[in-house]
């Protein structure tokens, strides 16, 4: 099929790219120049495994273009998918960008001479692609939705850092069709998948995104909430505690046979320094924001955005436990990314930390294997240092925070990063600080770890190897 996708940001490169892969002829298309230029280089406008080889792939066989000319785009083309940007505003979303984006495809579609199929993949709340989105589309066409031309909307579940693995590998595929015409479409251009599709309408689809989103955020959430508890009750470990919750097998999945393979989501029934990014935020807060708007109440949300906005300063408590006084302490902090394997620093709560604690009179000293200062000065409460590696963020310091779980702090040499520190203290936000390789003498805080007992390893030697 012929498709082209409206808006090269990060949802609207990995989609493009991913199609073309699928052996559809792709267009992405943006008002950006810099962005059309690099997509056609093969430069991925942001950092991502792995995208750059499948765009240079896709486009040396001619599957793939970009271009900013939506007209020339469009023409002949099957499908547009927008995917532009939905920043949040005052409590909900701005759509300005999705209005444009309809209005401008509107606008083409009496030219295009054929069937036209336009999807919305951009996260948007319950009834925007039948309403919002419809009524910019028919009023700039003059035509009908259905039929003269098919509608729908297709969630994304791309995480960041893993996004081309997703695409490439969905777990499903969520069709909010307004009829068979569109879904059967949609049908034809996922047809390379072997995964389940689920049909429904445009708004059962949107809802489904924010479902997916906030109750991985709840899950976070929930995790750290019990490891709140767990820290203040001397022996509880959150991770213990977990692992034991993990193990009913109304979490497995069905057809495991007995075997104790846990759903990858169980993952995030765990304790850290709470979540970030572009996506659970936002979305939290946008779904909270429309529901008052249509006067429901979610206190299960409120809660969980609560719960995360409390989370960093808890975090630097426990520190402060151990340490007292933060005013004039120094403190290094590791990973500024929200997450490993991307340089996104939105919402970071590795920088919501490093505010915590200037906030308190700390001196920090940051290291991020990707981030540069530049990308989250603008985001700091204070003066901070970056180091370029760890062992130099940690010298002279009298603590030091793993804020990102990036693979290469799992294997820090931490003998010479702890003789580089005044007093060695560690605290693991992301629980992936091996207590077998410290050194003697260091003194490891654990996130949900009773403060008084810290041989967690101990607690763990009592569950069977091989059980996640
Ligand atoms: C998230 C969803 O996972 C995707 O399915 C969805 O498509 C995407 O949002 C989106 O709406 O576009 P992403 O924001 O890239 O993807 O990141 P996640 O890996 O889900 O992590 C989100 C946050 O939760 C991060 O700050 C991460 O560190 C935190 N997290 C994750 C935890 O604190 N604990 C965990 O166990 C897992």
């Amino acid at each position: 099929m012929k498709v082209a996708v409206v808006g090269a940001g990060y949802v609207g490169v990995v989609t493009g790219a991913g199609l073309a892969a699928l052996g559809h002829t792709v267009v992405c298309v943006d008002l950006d120049p810099d962005k059309v230029k690099a997509i056609a280089a093969a430069r991925a406008p942001f950092f991502e495994p792995g995208l750059d080889e499948v765009l240079a792939r896709e486009l040396a066989a001619g599957r793939l273009s970009a271009f900013t000319d939506l007209a020339a785009s469009l023409a002949g083309s099957d499908i547009s998918i927008i995917a532009v940007g939905t920043p949040s505003r005052a409590g909900g979303i701005d759509l300005a960008d999705v209005r444009g984006a309809a209005r401008a495809i509107g606008a083409l579609l009496p030219s295009l001479g054929r069937y036209h199929v336009v999807v919305v993949k951009s996260t948007v709340v319950p009834s925007t692609t039948d309403t919002v989105v419809r009524q910019e589309l028919e009023s700039a066409s003059g035509m009908d939705a259905g039929p003269d031309f098919g509608l729908a909307m297709n969630p994304e579940f791309l995480s960041e850092g893993r996004a081309v693995e997703d695409f490439t590998k969905p777990d499903r595929i969520v069709v909010g069709a307004l009829d068979e015409r569109t879904a059967d479409a949609m049908e034809e251009l996922y047809a390379g998948f072997d995964c389940p599709i689920l049909r429904t309408s445009p708004r059962n689809a949107e809802m489904i995104k924010y479902a997916a989103n906030t109750l991985f955020a709840t899950l976070i959430s929930f995790s750290n909430e019990i490891a709140g508890l767990c820290e203040a009750i001397p022996g509880l470990d959150e991770e213990v505690v977990m692992r034991g919750l993990r193990l009913d097998r109304r979490w497995w999945t069905p057809g495991d046979r007995g075997e104790r393979v846990h759903p990858g989501a169980l993952a995030y029934l765990r304790a850290g320094i709470g979540f970030g990014g572009s996506c659970f935020p936002k979305d939290l807060a946008a779904i909270c924001g429309f529901a008052e708007s249509r006067g429901v109440a979610m206190p299960v949300l409120g809660a969980v955005i609560e719960v995360n906005g409390m989370r960093a300063s808890r975090v630097v408590d426990l520190l402060a436990k151990r340490l007292g006084p933060l005013r004039d302490k120094r403190v290094a902090v590791l990973g500024l990314a929200f997450k490993p394997e991307t340089d996104d620093v939105r919402e970071s709560p590795g920088v919501k930390i490093v505010n915590v604690l200037l906030g308190r009179g700390a001196n920090v000293a940051v290291h991020d294997p990707i981030v540069r200062m530049e990308a989250v000065r603008a985001g700091l409460d204070g003066h901070v240092t970056q180091a370029k590696d760890p062992v130099e963020a940690a010298s002279g310091a009298d603590a030091l925070v793993v804020a990102t779980g990036w693979d290469p702090y799992r294997r820090l040499d931490w003998s010479r990063v702890a003789s580089a520190m005044r007093t060695p203290i560690i605290l693991d936000g992301r629980q992936i600080v091996d207590a077998a390789r410290l050194p003697a003498g260091v003194t490891l805080i654990n996130i949900g770890f009773g403060f008084e007992n810290e041989a967690r390893g101990a607690a763990q030697a009592a569950v069977s190897p091989g059980i996640a």
